[in-house]
C-alpha cells in the first residue's frame, strides 16, 4: 500500500506495480482518486500516464480513498504524504501522523510501515507511538527515503543511484530488500536514524553546490571570468563533478528549500549551529534579487514596462511551481508596476491558480516576448534552449534578454542585435 498519490506516491505506486507487485494507492483527495481511476493524472510527469494506465489495465494497481478497506493482507505500507515546512523551518509532520493514526486504527496483521516522505530523525519513533496507541500486535516501522527528481521520476525510481533501507528488525529489512530486489543498484542497509539523515544530508549538499557556484558566479562577474567555463573546469575533477554547478537564480521547488531549512532546524534543536547551511540559505535567498537588480539596471523604472517571462515551473519537465523562483520574481515585477506576459510549456495552469489575471498567459514563447521591453529566462526548458532568436528580431520593443539560467551564447545573441545579460558571465 502507498499512502499519498502525489509526485512520490503516484510514481512509486506505478513503478512498484510495473515491477510486478500488487499496489493500492490511497489518497484523501477524492478528486485526485476519481481522476486517477479515469486515467487523469494529477500532475505532469513524463511517462507517468502510460505507466499508470498499463498497470491499471493489468489489475496490479488500484486507487482508493480508504486505508481501512484495503489494508488486509498488505505486507508493506509506504507513507508518501507531504511534509511541508512550518514558519520555523521545521518539517510539518501532521499529514504523516494523520496517516499513521489511520494505519493504527485499521491494521490487523503484521506489516512493515515505511516512511518515504522526507521526515526528520525521530519521526519513526513518533509514528510507532501513534500506531501502538490503537494496535497492540506485531509490526515494524522503517525508513526508505525517496530520491527521485520530478521530470525524470520514473527513471530515477527504476534505476536509482542507490536505495536506502533503514530498519530496526531483521524481518523488516528482509521484506524491504526482497521488495526492491529487481532494482539493480547499491542498497544501503542501515538503521532508521541514519536513513532519515542520508536524505536530508544529500539534499542539503546539492543545495550547497548550487549556492557555492552562485557565489562563484557573483565573483566571476566582478573579476571578468566566465562561470560556465569555471564550472566545466571544476566538473572534470571527479571529486567535484559537474552536476549541480549551474549558476542562476537559485534553487526552488518543493524539496530543497524545505529540506535545507529542516536540517538546519534539526541541528539547532540539538544544540548545533550548522553555519554552512545558514549561509547556503542566505545565498539562495539573495541570488534572485541580484538577478532582479540586473533587470532594474537595464530597464530603470519598471512602471508600465512590458516584460516577457519564459518558464514558471521551478525546473524543466515538471508543472510543479512550489517555491518556484519565477513566481516570486513575477510577484515583485507586478508589485513594481510592470506588465508581465508569461509562457511555460506545462506549468501555466498551476501558475494561474497563484497569479490569476495579474499576468497575461501566452500560447507560445515568441508571443510572450512580442513587443516586450525585456525577455526574462527563468526555467531551462529545452524549448527555450533551442529557440531560434531570429524569430524575435525586430519584434520586441527593446531587444533585451536577461537569462537567469545561462542558456545562450552571448556572441550569438549579440550578433542578432540583442542586449544579452546572464549570470556570472561578461
Ligand atoms: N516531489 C519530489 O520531487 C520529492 C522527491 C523526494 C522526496 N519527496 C518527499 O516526499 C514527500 C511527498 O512529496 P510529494 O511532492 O509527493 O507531495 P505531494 O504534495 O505531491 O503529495 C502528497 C499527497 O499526499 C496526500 N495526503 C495527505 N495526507 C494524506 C493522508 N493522511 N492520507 C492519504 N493521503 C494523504 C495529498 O492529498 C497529496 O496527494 C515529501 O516529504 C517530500 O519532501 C518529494
Amino acid at each position: 500500500m502507498i499512502i499519498g498519490a502525489g509526485y512520490v506516491g503516484l510514481v512509486s505506486s506505478a513503478c512498484f506495480a510495473e515491477l510486478g507487485h500488487n499496489v493500492v494507492c490511497v489518497d484523501t483527495d477524492s478528486e485526485k482518486i476519481k481522476g486517477l481511476n479515469q486515467g487523469i493524472m494529477p500532475f505532469f510527469e513524463p511517462g507517468i500516464k502510460d505507466l499508470v494506465s498499463a498497470n491499471l489495465l493489468a489489475a496490479r494497481l488500484q486507487f482508493s480513498l480508504s486505508i481501512k478497506d484495503n489494508i488486509n493482507n498488505v505486507d508493506v505500507i509506504f507513507i508518501c504524504v507531504g511534509t511541508p515546512p512550518k514558519k520555523t523551518g521545521q518539517a510539518d509532520l501532521s499529514q504523516v501522523f494523520q496517516a499513521a493514526e489511520e494505519i493504527g486504527r485499521s491494521i490487523k496483521q503484521y506489516a512493515v510501515i515505511v516512511t518515504k516522505s522526507t521526515v526528520p530523525v525521530g519521526a519513526a519513533k513518533k509514528i510507532r507511538k501513534i500506531i501502538s496507541a490503537n494496535y497492540h500486535s506485531e509490526y515494524d516501522v522503517a525508513s526508505c527515503p525517496e530520491f527521485l527528481r520530478e521530470g525524470t521520476a520514473i527513471k530515477d525510481f527504476m534505476c536509482p543511484d542507490r536505495i536506502v533501507i533503514g530498519t530496526e528488525s531483521l524481518r523488516a529489512r528482509e521484506w524491504l530488500v526482497k521488495l526492491h530486489e529487481k532494482i539493480e543498484c547499491p542498497k544501503i542497509l542501515t538503521e532508521i536514524a541514519t536513513a532519515e539523515m542520508i536524505k536530508y544530508a544529500s539534499n542539503a549538499f546539492l543545495a550547497t553546490k548550487i549556492s557555492f557556484i552562485n557565489e562563484v558566479a557573483n565573483v566571476c562577474e566582478l573579476v571578468g571570468a566566465d562561470v560556465e567555463r569555471v564550472a566545466e573546469g571544476m566538473g572534470y575533477d571527479k571529486r567535484i563533478g559537474r552536476a549541480f554547478l549551474n549558476a542562476g537564480i537559485g534553487y526552488g521547488g518543493s524539496c530543497f528549500p524545505k529540506d535545507v531549512r529542516a536540517l538546519h532546524h534539526i541541528a539547532e534543536e540539538n544544540g548545533c549551529l550548522f553555519q554552512l547551511l545558514k549561509a547556503v540559505i542566505e545565498v539562495n535567498s539573495q541570488q534572485k534579487w541580484l538577478f532582479y537588480k540586473k533587470i532594474k539596471t537595464v530597464l530603470g523604472n519598471l512602471e508600465e514596462k512590458s516584460i516577457g517571462v519564459w518558464g514558471l515551473s521551478f525546473k524543466p519537465e515538471t508543472d510543479d511551481i512550489r517555491e518556484s523562483i519565477a513566481i516570486e520574481l513575477i510577484e515583485k515585477l507586478i508589485e513594481d508596476g510592470a506588465k508581465v506576459k508569461v509562457y511555460d510549456p506545462v506549468a501555466m495552469a498551476n501558475a494561474q491558480k497563484v497569479l490569476g489575471d495579474r499576468v497575461g498567459y501566452c500560447f507560445s514563447a515568441a508571443y510572450a516576448a512580442e513587443a516586450a521591453d525585456a525577455l526574462l529566462i527563468m526555467t531551462e526548458w529545452d524549448e527555450f534552449r533551442n529557440f531560434d532568436f531570429n524569430i524575435l528580431r525586430g519584434r520586441m520593443r527593446q531587444q533585451v534578454v536577461i537569462d537567469g539560467r545561462n542558456l545562450y551564447d552571448k556572441a550569438v545573441l549579440s550578433s542578432l542585435g540583442f542586449n544579452y545579460l546572464s549570470v556570472g558571465r561578461q
